[in-house]
């Protein structure tokens, strides 16, 4: 495989977008934070199959973090990153400095406000995230005019809310979610995994195992899906549940009498690493007489 051109600014990746956009070539953007593994192989692979040229940004936007969040310690990896790109076939990779992507600073800069969304589940414990995200995923909308972008499910409220502003901002853009990618023994892939210890890393398990246990029980109806899910998280070892909750597929209430297809949305902490995991869950009953 040819290595991928590297483009540092707007200049460079207009460069080598210049062709593409010349002869109506599709765009299709993977944005990330880098720290690549097979879940962002996936979605590149995706990105490929929907677009004549694959994008990957890697960027580790400052906004979305926290005070006191892990914004400096997060795992970075370029050299790997870029050789994971190679392996996909990746055509172009845009890797911004903060200075590039927020000119006027990042104090300073305008921000795009998620609006209700974005102050529940992951917003309740992390209020100036979403702005931060969709702040950035604006930005590279911008810059790099994609046809269409591709995001994983893990971040479930991530990708809902990046709907919602491509829809309620009018931009131009498709979107679409990759399914989680796992471990063998059902870990959700995430960069973040690295922070675990083999104790710890176990001790994830029970995420996927109560979001699993709580789906089999789709058919009996949302009450019970949500007790057995925490059944099995309650009890958990070393897991410091946050919520653990049933939504429809626009992150709003499921009440007792649903039917259709939801989602099981679990936050935790393991030792000090936050983890998210989900699972759609088929709220059908049997049919009658069965
Ligand atoms: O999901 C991520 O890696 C980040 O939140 C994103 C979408 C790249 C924005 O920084």
């Amino acid at each position: 495989m040819p290595a991928p051109v590297v483009a540092r600014t707007r200049a460079e990746l207009d460069a080598a977008l210049r062709g593409a956009r010349h002869d109506g070539s599709t765009v299709a953007l993977v944005p990330t934070m880098g720290a690549l593994h097979d879940g962002h192989a996936a979605l590149v692979r995706q990105a490929r199959d929907l677009g004549d040229v694959a994008v990957v940004s890697i960027f580790v936007n400052p906004t979305q973090f926290g005070p006191g969040e892990d914004l400096e310690a997060y795992p970075r990896t370029p050299d790997a990153d870029l050789a994971l790109c190679e392996r996909e076939d990746v055509d172009v990779v845009f890797m911004p400095s903060v200075e590039e992507m927020y000119p006027g600073g990042v104090e300073s800069s305008v921000m795009v406000d998620p609006g209700p969304l974005g102050t529940i589940l992951e917003g309740a414990a992390r209020p100036t995230h979403f702005r931060g995200v969709l702040t950035v995923v604006a930005k590279l909308f911008a810059v790099v005019r994609p046809d269409v972008a591709v995001f994983g499910e893990k971040d479930f409220q991530q990708l809902a809310l990046i709907r919602r502003m491509v829809r309620d901002l009018g931009l131009d853009v498709r979107i679409e979610g990759h399914h989680i990618v796992r471990e063998d023994d059902g870990l959700a892939l995430s960069s973040r995994n690295t922070y675990l210890s083999a104790e710890e890393h176990q001790q994830a398990l029970a995420l996927s195992r109560a979001l699993q246990a709580g789906a089999a029980e789709g058919a009996v109806g949302p009450v019970a899906v949500l007790k057995t899910a925490w059944d099995v998280l309650g009890d958990a070892p070393g897991v410091q549940p946050d919520y653990l909750v049933l939504t429809d597929a626009y992150l709003g209430d499921v009440p007792p009498d649903f039917t259709g297809e939801a989602r099981l949305v679990v936050a935790a902490k393991v030792g000090t690493t936050r983890l998210l995991d989900n699972l759609p869950v088929s709220l059908t009953p049997p049919p009658e007489g069965r």
